[in-house]
């Protein structure tokens, strides 16, 4: 089919590829979501009075099963396409002529691209938080298998003060719990819908923007049209922004395992499963998982980095420039989950060293406790400074305790506070699943209604 807005002067074949760019690839995967806009659109144009009752009828059965063939990854953009709003209008103009061409009415691909987007970004959203959820339960596990095994807390990547495995695991799970209520306020600043406000001035027709919103799973509108456009990028940053701040977890938490499970340190082991050969020196154990967490973290920033840079320097309203921060957009949110399932994979085979943990355990590490001690009986802290300082460099440390329980303040290695830290958990990541259900439950109301018994029709 000749492009949707081609007027008998034909672009030059390069110049189109070059427009068009990688789109077709990251296109195929918002296939079911352009389905799904279209379906809601049908509704609303009916509504509208602008469909009769057949044509809805005839639409509705040839974009249900353009969605059946799209869940199964087959539709795909043609060369001849531009995009996946292109490739499903011709399929439905194919499939039912003119009627095909009626669902256009009062809509801009601006507005459908936007809607695609943002249906994509929440479906991801609520996985991703699950996957989050998942791995910071992983981390709990973890600490409770060892919840009393103490291990060297470091500073400067010197030994400090009494730490724990329970300690050492929850505080990576306190992070991701961050992480979640970060992507909790992504998911509602995407949660609201783009459809029905045209290329970006709204349409020349009582549109029913509810009806579509609600029809597609969203729980709020956009209310400027103009802002819908220039939201683009903005809103793909801001995921971005939060898949940042995981993926930096995570990197964090490779270095740190790195460190661990290497002979020097040895109080953790790499378990087999994700321990990498290599192929000259057989003894290796490697930490590649470790590293390439490490090396997508940077890819991540990178995304976010363009997409700030594409989408800060434009005016208002649409521009193709935009088209750039889908492909970011997709990549960032797939590297943060799949760097986030591995390190589940890696956190609940992890061995932990426990006899290499106590070893590693010196007296100097309770200096600080011991000088806290003498400041409770009445010395000034600063003179019993002095003193622990004085007692280490004679070897008098005989008595003291090194032990990460002493340190009782909440939140520290003797006052994990699990039971609250898994609460938190568990409700953070049962939002996201409710969020998945009620996208899902939305969804199929839309494009897959369970099937009406036979002779009902
Ligand atoms: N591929 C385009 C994008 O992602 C779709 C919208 C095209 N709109 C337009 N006015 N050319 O931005």
């Amino acid at each position: 089919m000749s492009r949707l807005w081609e007027k008998g002067e034909p672009l030059h074949p390069e110049v189109l590829a070059f427009t068009v760019g990688d789109d077709p690839r990251w296109d195929r995967l918002l296939a079911r979501h352009d389905c799904l806009t279209n379906l809601a659109w049908v509704d609303v144009l009916a509504a509208a009075g602008l469909l009769e009752a057949d044509e809805v009828t005839r639409l509705i059965d040839a974009l249900r099963s353009l969605y059946r063939q799209a869940c199964e990854d087959m539709l795909v953009v043609a060369a001849e396409d531009e995009d996946i709003h292109t490739t499903v209008e011709r399929l439905l103009t194919e499939k039912l002529g003119d009627l095909g061409k009626k669902v256009h009415a009062a809509r801009s691909r601006n507005d459908q691209v936007a809607t695609d987007v943002r249906l994509w970004t929440l479906e991801n959203l609520a996985e991703l938080g699950q996957v989050v959820g998942e791995l910071a339960a992983s981390l709990v596990r973890l600490a409770r298998r060892h919840e009393n095994v103490p291990m060297p807390g470091h500073t400067h990547l010197r030994p400090a003060m009494p730490s724990s495995v329970a300690f050492f695991a929850t505080s990576h799970a306190d992070l991701l719990c961050d992480d979640l209520t970060h992507f909790r306020d992504v998911y509602r600043a995407v949660d609201h819908s783009p459809l029905g406000t045209g290329a970006g001035f709204g349409v020349a027709l009582q549109v029913d923007r509810w009806r579509a919103a609600r029809l597609l799973g969203f729980h709020r509108l956009q209310r400027n049209a103009l802002a819908v456009q220039t939201s683009r990028g903005k809103l793909e940053a801001r995921a971005l922004g939060a898949a940042c701040s995981l993926t930096n977890d995570l990197a964090r938490l490779a270095w740190d395992l790195a460190l661990y499970t290497a002979p020097e340190y040895g109080f953790f082991r790499l378990p087999a499963s994700c321990a990498t050969g290599s192929s000259i020196m057989p003894q290796k154990r490697n930490p590649d998982l470790m590293e390439v967490t490490r090396a997508r973290a940077a890819q991540v920033r990178g995304l976010l980095s363009m997409v700030l840079d594409v989408s800060g320097s434009l005016p208002s309203g649409y521009h193709r420039d935009l088209q750039v921060t889908k492909a970011a957009l997709m990549q960032g949110l797939d590297h943060a989950r799949a760097t986030a399932k591995v390190m589940t994979i890696c956190i609940n085979d992890l061995e932990v060293d426990e006899e290499r943990c106590r070893k590693a355990m010196s007296s100097e590490m309770a200096s600080a406790s011991e000088a806290l001690k003498l400041a409770q009986q009445g010395t000034p802290f600063r003179d019993a400074y002095r003193e622990v300082g004085e007692a280490l460099r004679e070897g008098r440390t005989a008595g003291w305790q090194v032990d990460p329980r002493q340190q009782v303040s909440l939140g520290g290695p003797g006052n994990l506070d699990l039971e609250g830290l898994s609460t938190e958990l568990q409700d953070a990541t049962a939002w996201f699943e409710k969020q998945e259900r009620h996208l899902s439950s939305s969804w199929m109301a839309l494009a897959d209604p369970p099937q009406k018994s036979e002779g009902s029709e």
